[in-house]
Protein backbone atom coordinates (compact mmCIF):
# COMPACT_ATOMS: atom_id res chain seq x y z
CA UNK A 1 0.00 0.00 0.00
CA UNK A 2 1.35 3.12 -0.95
CA UNK A 3 0.97 6.18 1.36
CA UNK A 4 0.32 9.55 -0.42
CA UNK A 5 0.30 13.10 1.16
CA UNK A 6 0.92 15.68 -2.15
CA UNK A 7 -2.64 16.05 -4.11
CA UNK A 8 -0.10 15.81 -7.46
CA UNK A 9 0.91 12.38 -6.68
CA UNK A 10 -2.48 11.08 -5.90
CA UNK A 11 -3.82 12.46 -9.06
CA UNK A 12 -0.88 10.50 -11.24
CA UNK A 13 -1.31 7.00 -9.21
CA UNK A 14 -4.98 7.25 -9.87
CA UNK A 15 -4.29 8.27 -13.18
CA UNK A 16 -2.31 5.37 -13.95
CA UNK A 17 -4.35 3.18 -12.56
CA UNK A 18 -7.65 4.48 -15.08
CA UNK A 19 -4.64 4.13 -17.76
CA UNK A 20 -5.00 0.17 -17.16
CA UNK A 21 -8.76 0.20 -17.00
CA UNK A 22 -9.19 -0.20 -13.27
CA UNK A 23 -11.84 0.77 -11.21
CA UNK A 24 -11.54 2.96 -8.14
CA UNK A 25 -13.39 2.62 -4.51
CA UNK A 26 -12.77 5.07 -1.92
CA UNK A 27 -13.46 5.21 1.72
CA UNK A 28 -12.94 8.41 3.29
CA UNK A 29 -12.12 8.37 6.71
CA UNK A 30 -11.06 10.60 9.81
CA UNK A 31 -8.48 7.39 11.07
CA UNK A 32 -8.38 5.24 14.28
CA UNK A 33 -9.71 2.75 12.39
CA UNK A 34 -11.68 0.41 14.10
CA UNK A 35 -13.56 -2.97 12.50
CA UNK A 36 -16.06 -0.32 11.33
CA UNK A 37 -14.00 1.52 9.14
CA UNK A 38 -12.12 -2.07 7.60
CA UNK A 39 -15.74 -3.40 6.89
CA UNK A 40 -15.97 0.05 4.37
CA UNK A 41 -12.81 -1.05 2.69
CA UNK A 42 -13.69 -5.00 2.29
CA UNK A 43 -17.12 -3.39 0.57
CA UNK A 44 -15.18 -1.20 -1.37
CA UNK A 45 -12.58 -4.46 -2.67
CA UNK A 46 -15.58 -6.11 -3.28
CA UNK A 47 -16.85 -3.15 -5.73
CA UNK A 48 -13.52 -1.71 -7.43
CA UNK A 49 -10.08 -3.05 -8.85
CA UNK A 50 -8.06 -0.88 -6.21
CA UNK A 51 -9.36 1.17 -3.29
CA UNK A 52 -8.17 4.58 -1.59
CA UNK A 53 -8.82 5.18 1.78
CA UNK A 54 -8.04 8.65 2.65
CA UNK A 55 -7.54 9.53 6.91
CA UNK A 56 -7.87 13.50 7.58
CA UNK A 57 -8.92 14.67 10.63
CA UNK A 58 -11.22 17.52 9.33
CA UNK A 59 -11.28 20.94 11.13
CA UNK A 60 -14.29 22.36 9.46
CA UNK A 61 -16.39 19.90 10.79
CA UNK A 62 -15.47 20.40 14.31
CA UNK A 63 -17.37 23.39 16.40
CA UNK A 64 -15.25 25.02 18.49
CA UNK A 65 -16.33 23.23 22.00
CA UNK A 66 -15.72 20.00 20.01
CA UNK A 67 -13.30 17.04 20.41
CA UNK A 68 -10.85 18.04 17.19
CA UNK A 69 -7.72 18.60 19.12
CA UNK A 70 -7.86 15.36 21.42
CA UNK A 71 -9.30 13.28 18.11
CA UNK A 72 -7.20 10.00 18.43
CA UNK A 73 -4.68 9.99 15.61
CA UNK A 74 -3.16 6.86 15.29
CA UNK A 75 -2.06 6.46 12.13
CA UNK A 76 1.10 3.88 12.12
CA UNK A 77 -1.32 1.39 13.97
CA UNK A 78 -4.08 2.65 11.03
CA UNK A 79 -1.47 1.97 8.08
CA UNK A 80 -0.79 -1.44 9.10
CA UNK A 81 -4.38 -1.95 9.30
CA UNK A 82 -5.24 -1.20 5.66
CA UNK A 83 -2.20 -3.30 4.33
CA UNK A 84 -3.88 -6.18 5.99
CA UNK A 85 -6.86 -5.07 4.25
CA UNK A 86 -5.44 -4.58 1.14
CA UNK A 87 -6.03 -1.17 0.74
CA UNK A 88 -3.95 -0.06 -2.50
CA UNK A 89 -3.18 3.89 -1.12
CA UNK A 90 -4.21 6.22 1.88
CA UNK A 91 -4.48 9.63 1.51
CA UNK A 92 -3.42 11.55 3.97
CA UNK A 93 -3.27 15.16 3.80
CA UNK A 94 -2.14 17.91 6.00
CA UNK A 95 -5.13 21.06 6.84
CA UNK A 96 -3.02 23.21 4.49
CA UNK A 97 -3.10 20.73 2.00
CA UNK A 98 -6.93 20.43 2.07
CA UNK A 99 -7.19 24.10 2.97
CA UNK A 100 -4.48 26.09 1.00
CA UNK A 101 -6.14 29.41 1.25
CA UNK A 102 -7.31 28.41 4.66
CA UNK A 103 -10.73 27.74 6.44
CA UNK A 104 -12.50 30.91 6.19
CA UNK A 105 -11.69 31.04 2.55
CA UNK A 106 -12.83 27.94 1.69
CA UNK A 107 -15.52 27.83 -0.78
CA UNK A 108 -18.72 25.70 1.50
CA UNK A 109 -20.87 23.19 -0.01
CA UNK A 110 -24.18 23.55 1.46
CA UNK A 111 -26.90 20.73 1.56
CA UNK A 112 -30.70 22.18 1.65
CA UNK A 113 -31.60 22.60 5.59
CA UNK A 114 -34.59 19.95 5.09
CA UNK A 115 -31.43 17.50 5.56
CA UNK A 116 -28.97 19.47 7.41
CA UNK A 117 -30.88 21.65 10.19
CA UNK A 118 -32.46 18.75 12.41
CA UNK A 119 -31.08 15.78 14.29
CA UNK A 120 -26.88 15.84 14.89
CA UNK A 121 -27.34 18.68 12.42
CA UNK A 122 -29.37 21.06 14.82
CA UNK A 123 -26.80 20.76 17.54
CA UNK A 124 -23.39 20.66 15.51
CA UNK A 125 -24.00 23.74 13.69
CA UNK A 126 -21.90 24.26 10.12
CA UNK A 127 -21.29 20.39 11.41
CA UNK A 128 -23.04 19.28 8.07
CA UNK A 129 -21.06 21.94 5.47
CA UNK A 130 -17.84 20.95 6.80
CA UNK A 131 -18.34 17.33 6.26
CA UNK A 132 -20.18 18.73 2.61
CA UNK A 133 -17.56 20.60 1.72
CA UNK A 134 -14.34 18.16 2.71
CA UNK A 135 -16.35 14.95 0.77
CA UNK A 136 -16.75 16.93 -2.35
CA UNK A 137 -13.04 17.91 -2.20
CA UNK A 138 -12.18 14.35 -1.71
CA UNK A 139 -14.57 12.89 -4.33
CA UNK A 140 -13.11 15.56 -6.86
CA UNK A 141 -9.43 14.37 -6.04
CA UNK A 142 -10.00 10.79 -6.08
CA UNK A 143 -12.90 10.83 -8.56
CA UNK A 144 -13.79 7.52 -8.24
CA UNK A 145 -16.36 5.08 -9.25
CA UNK A 146 -17.85 3.87 -5.57
CA UNK A 147 -17.29 5.52 -2.54
CA UNK A 148 -18.37 3.65 1.02
CA UNK A 149 -19.99 5.38 3.80
CA UNK A 150 -21.43 3.93 7.16
CA UNK A 151 -24.92 3.67 8.14
CA UNK A 152 -23.26 4.39 11.83
CA UNK A 153 -23.63 7.86 10.77
CA UNK A 154 -27.23 7.72 8.79
CA UNK A 155 -27.80 11.44 8.19
CA UNK A 156 -24.34 12.15 7.07
CA UNK A 157 -24.92 9.17 4.13
CA UNK A 158 -28.12 10.97 3.31
CA UNK A 159 -26.46 13.87 2.95
CA UNK A 160 -23.69 13.10 0.85
CA UNK A 161 -26.58 11.04 -1.32
CA UNK A 162 -27.82 14.43 -1.71
CA UNK A 163 -24.75 16.02 -2.80
CA UNK A 164 -23.91 13.73 -5.43
CA UNK A 165 -27.38 13.62 -6.60
CA UNK A 166 -27.85 17.63 -6.67
CA UNK A 167 -24.40 18.08 -8.10
CA UNK A 168 -24.55 15.40 -10.73
CA UNK A 169 -21.12 13.43 -9.35
CA UNK A 170 -20.59 10.41 -11.23
CA UNK A 171 -20.10 8.55 -8.28
CA UNK A 172 -22.02 5.49 -6.91
CA UNK A 173 -22.79 5.63 -2.78
CA UNK A 174 -22.50 2.20 -1.35
CA UNK A 175 -24.04 2.40 1.90
CA UNK A 176 -22.09 -0.11 4.73
CA UNK A 177 -24.53 -1.25 7.78
CA UNK A 178 -23.29 -0.64 11.44
CA UNK A 179 -20.73 -2.82 12.83
CA UNK A 180 -21.11 -3.51 16.50
CA UNK A 181 -19.29 -5.08 19.61
CA UNK A 182 -20.23 -7.96 21.34
CA UNK A 183 -22.64 -6.34 23.47
CA UNK A 184 -24.30 -4.16 19.99
CA UNK A 185 -22.63 -1.08 21.01
CA UNK A 186 -22.00 0.76 17.35
CA UNK A 187 -18.34 0.71 17.00
CA UNK A 188 -16.78 4.17 16.78
CA UNK A 189 -13.73 6.01 17.24
CA UNK A 190 -15.17 7.89 20.46
CA UNK A 191 -15.78 5.08 22.58
CA UNK A 192 -12.55 4.89 23.94
CA UNK A 193 -13.35 8.28 25.80
CA UNK A 194 -15.82 6.41 27.83
CA UNK A 195 -14.51 5.64 31.56
CA UNK A 196 -15.40 1.58 32.23
CA UNK A 197 -18.65 2.57 33.92
CA UNK A 198 -20.01 4.49 31.26
CA UNK A 199 -18.89 2.03 28.72
CA UNK A 200 -21.16 -0.40 30.61
CA UNK A 201 -23.59 1.65 29.94
CA UNK A 202 -23.41 2.69 26.41
CA UNK A 203 -24.86 -0.30 24.92
CA UNK A 204 -28.28 0.68 26.10
CA UNK A 205 -28.53 3.24 23.51
CA UNK A 206 -28.73 0.37 21.42
CA UNK A 207 -31.39 -1.42 23.51
CA UNK A 208 -33.45 1.76 24.15
CA UNK A 209 -33.99 1.73 20.33
CA UNK A 210 -34.48 -1.72 19.92
CA UNK A 211 -37.52 -1.32 22.25
CA UNK A 212 -39.04 1.88 20.28
CA UNK A 213 -38.37 -0.57 16.84
CA UNK A 214 -40.75 -2.97 18.69
CA UNK A 215 -43.05 -1.04 19.36
CA UNK A 216 -43.46 0.24 15.79
CA UNK A 217 -43.52 -3.35 14.59
CA UNK A 218 -46.28 -4.05 16.76
CA UNK A 219 -48.39 -1.21 15.00
CA UNK A 220 -47.76 1.71 17.38
CA UNK A 221 -47.43 4.95 15.39
CA UNK A 222 -47.71 7.61 18.04
CA UNK A 223 -44.00 8.35 17.72
CA UNK A 224 -44.03 11.26 19.98
CA UNK A 225 -44.84 9.20 22.70
CA UNK A 226 -42.52 6.53 21.89
CA UNK A 227 -39.20 8.96 21.52
CA UNK A 228 -40.68 10.89 24.90
CA UNK A 229 -40.51 7.60 26.39
CA UNK A 230 -37.30 6.70 25.04
CA UNK A 231 -35.66 9.77 26.26
CA UNK A 232 -37.29 9.96 29.99
CA UNK A 233 -35.97 6.14 29.90
CA UNK A 234 -32.50 7.14 28.70
CA UNK A 235 -31.83 10.33 31.60
CA UNK A 236 -33.29 7.95 33.91
CA UNK A 237 -30.00 5.37 33.29
CA UNK A 238 -27.85 8.54 33.04
CA UNK A 239 -27.48 9.74 29.61
CA UNK A 240 -27.91 12.96 28.77
CA UNK A 241 -30.44 12.84 25.24
CA UNK A 242 -30.09 15.12 22.39
CA UNK A 243 -32.73 13.62 20.35
CA UNK A 244 -34.38 10.84 19.84
CA UNK A 245 -36.36 10.73 16.42
CA UNK A 246 -38.75 8.35 14.07
CA UNK A 247 -37.72 10.00 10.37
CA UNK A 248 -38.85 8.56 6.96
CA UNK A 249 -35.87 7.03 6.07
CA UNK A 250 -35.48 8.20 2.40
CA UNK A 251 -35.57 11.81 3.51
CA UNK A 252 -35.15 11.92 6.58
CA UNK A 253 -38.67 14.04 7.07
CA UNK A 254 -41.72 13.63 9.31
CA UNK A 255 -43.37 10.21 8.45
CA UNK A 256 -46.99 9.81 7.90
CA UNK A 257 -49.44 7.09 8.40
CA UNK A 258 -48.60 5.63 4.76
CA UNK A 259 -44.83 5.15 4.99
CA UNK A 260 -43.39 1.93 5.53
CA UNK A 261 -39.45 2.73 5.73
CA UNK A 262 -38.25 4.53 9.03
CA UNK A 263 -35.17 5.13 10.92
CA UNK A 264 -34.58 5.66 14.78
CA UNK A 265 -32.10 7.79 15.77
CA UNK A 266 -30.56 8.74 18.27
CA UNK A 267 -27.56 11.26 20.12
CA UNK A 268 -26.49 11.18 23.85
CA UNK A 269 -24.13 11.90 26.36
CA UNK A 270 -22.33 9.53 28.71
CA UNK A 271 -20.22 12.42 30.42
CA UNK A 272 -18.49 14.49 27.46
CA UNK A 273 -18.98 11.56 25.46
CA UNK A 274 -21.88 12.01 22.30
CA UNK A 275 -22.47 8.84 21.19
CA UNK A 276 -25.16 8.31 17.97
CA UNK A 277 -26.79 5.17 16.79
CA UNK A 278 -29.62 4.32 14.63
CA UNK A 279 -32.25 1.40 13.62
CA UNK A 280 -33.69 1.30 10.08
CA UNK A 281 -37.46 -0.43 10.26
CA UNK A 282 -39.56 -1.41 7.21
CA UNK A 283 -43.46 -2.04 8.32
P1 LIG B 1 -15.29 8.63 10.44
O1 LIG B 1 -16.07 8.92 11.67
O2 LIG B 1 -13.85 8.23 10.56
O3 LIG B 1 -16.06 7.53 9.64
C1 LIG B 1 -15.62 7.13 8.37
C2 LIG B 1 -16.65 6.21 7.79
O4 LIG B 1 -16.77 5.04 8.60
C3 LIG B 1 -18.06 6.85 7.71
O5 LIG B 1 -18.67 6.48 6.49
C4 LIG B 1 -18.76 6.21 8.91
O6 LIG B 1 -20.17 6.14 8.77
C5 LIG B 1 -18.13 4.82 8.90
N1 LIG B 1 -18.26 4.16 10.20
C6 LIG B 1 -17.81 4.58 11.39
N2 LIG B 1 -18.16 3.72 12.38
C7 LIG B 1 -18.87 2.73 11.78
C8 LIG B 1 -19.52 1.55 12.26
N3 LIG B 1 -19.53 1.22 13.53
N4 LIG B 1 -20.16 0.77 11.34
C9 LIG B 1 -20.18 1.11 10.03
N5 LIG B 1 -19.59 2.21 9.52
C10 LIG B 1 -18.94 3.01 10.38
O7 LIG B 1 -17.54 10.00 9.04
C11 LIG B 1 -16.44 10.52 9.01
O8 LIG B 1 -15.30 9.93 9.48
C12 LIG B 1 -16.22 11.91 8.42
O9 LIG B 1 -17.35 12.68 8.63
C13 LIG B 1 -15.86 11.87 6.91
C14 LIG B 1 -16.96 11.26 6.06
C15 LIG B 1 -14.54 11.11 6.69
C16 LIG B 1 -15.65 13.33 6.41
O10 LIG B 1 -14.66 13.97 7.14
Amino acid sequence: MVSIEDISILRATIQDWRKQGLTIGFVPTMGNLHQGHLQLVEKAKQQADKVVVSIFVNPLQFGPNEDFARYPRTFDVDCAKLTEYQADAVFVPDVKTMYPNGMEQQTIVEVPESLTNLLCGASRLGHFAGVATVVTKLLNLVQPDYAVFGEKDFQQLRVIQRLVADLCLPIEIVPASICRESDHLAMSSRNQYLTAEQRQLAPQLFATLQTIEQKIQASSRDFQALTAEAKQQLTHLGFKPDYIEICRATDLQQPDENDTAFVILAAAFLGETRLIDNIQVSV
